[in-house]
């Protein structure tokens, strides 16, 4: 049971970065959600996301765009391009050579953008993709693609505790698959995603998260946006969904069904700026 009561729930405007998958494709395999032998509809992709751009707008958050550029197919998970806290952007430095030219994309657009302190790491760290920032924390995801190098520059440049959680399950391989913030220091998670260890680190720091079952995690249901109020998941998870309701969020089920192709849902498809 969690002690935030029902009335409590408000939204708060938030401040999106997305980029239109307009090359989308699943042409290398670099997590198990990937077949490049199973074909992707690129005008269904792009439709679905329309879908949840217009979704965010509607619900009056603001969405800037990132050019999506030819020749990277991820370019639509946004998510991984940086992170941003207190206006400091920590940009992203990828594992695999397919994705690594999404880092200076996002970087040129931070600086086209009014954005000043934009550091460039040394260590791999996927943006969001593998750090989730509450209140009081910044959570970082290891084992697949950021590294305990990357959690440390990144404490160092936000000054900010950075909680280091190892992911054990290749299906969850970002940490963005496995646990999403939903308000505070509220947090969702599949505990079957982390090592033992890890899951009495989340059971410490949040006594009153919503845990999530196999079902609801197999359709990246974790992959979900927060504003406080409104939680945009995958419309497959429904038992989620329920639970979500029962806390006093409204749910907002969408389908973007082809770009699970390559991964990633809602979450993935946004990062936050966060000032
Ligand atoms: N195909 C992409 C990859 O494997 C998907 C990234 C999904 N993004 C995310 N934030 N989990 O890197």
């Amino acid at each position: 049971m969690t002690s935030v009561s029902v009335q409590d729930r408000k939204a708060t405007r938030r401040h999106y970065l997305m980029c239109r998958p307009a090359h989308f494709d699943v042409s290398y395999a670099i997590n198990p959600w990937m077949d490049p032998a199973k074909p992707v509809d690129n005008e269904l992709a792009l439709m679905q996301w329309e879908l949840l751009y217009a979704l965010y707008r509607s619900l009056g958050h603001r969405v800037d765009l990132v050019n999506p550029e030819p020749g990277l197919p991820d370019m639509v998970f946004s998510a991984n391009g940086a992170t941003v806290v207190d206006g400091r952007v920590l940009g992203a430095k990828f594992l695999n050579a397919e994705r690594s030219a999404e880092a200076p994309a996002h970087r040129a657009w931070f600086r086209a953008n009014g954005f000043t302190e934009i550091y460039e790491p040394r260590y791999v760290n996927e943006g969001e993709g593998d750090f989730a920032v509450t209140d009081s924390w910044i959570l970082a995801g290891r084992g697949f693609r950021c590294t305990p190098e990357g959690h440390r520059e990144a404490q160092e440049f936000f000054g900010r505790p950075v909680i280091s959680l190892e992911l054990v399950d290749p299906r969850f391989y970002h940490l963005d698959t496995a646990l999403c913030v939903l308000d505070g220091d509220e947090v969702m998670y599949y505990p079957e995603a982390f090592t033992l260890g890890s899951r009495e680190v989340l059971a410490r720091l949040f006594p009153d998260a919503l845990l999530v079952g196999r079902q609801d995690a197999d359709v990246l249901g974790l992959n979900a946006v927060s504003d406080g109020l409104n939680v945009i998941l995958p419309e497959a998870a429904q038992k989620l969904a329920g639970q979500l309701r029962a806390r006093g969020f409204r749910t907002h089920g969408t389908d973007l069904s082809e770009l699970l192709k390559g991964g990633g849902s809602v979450k993935c498809c946004t990062q936050e700026l966060r000032f």
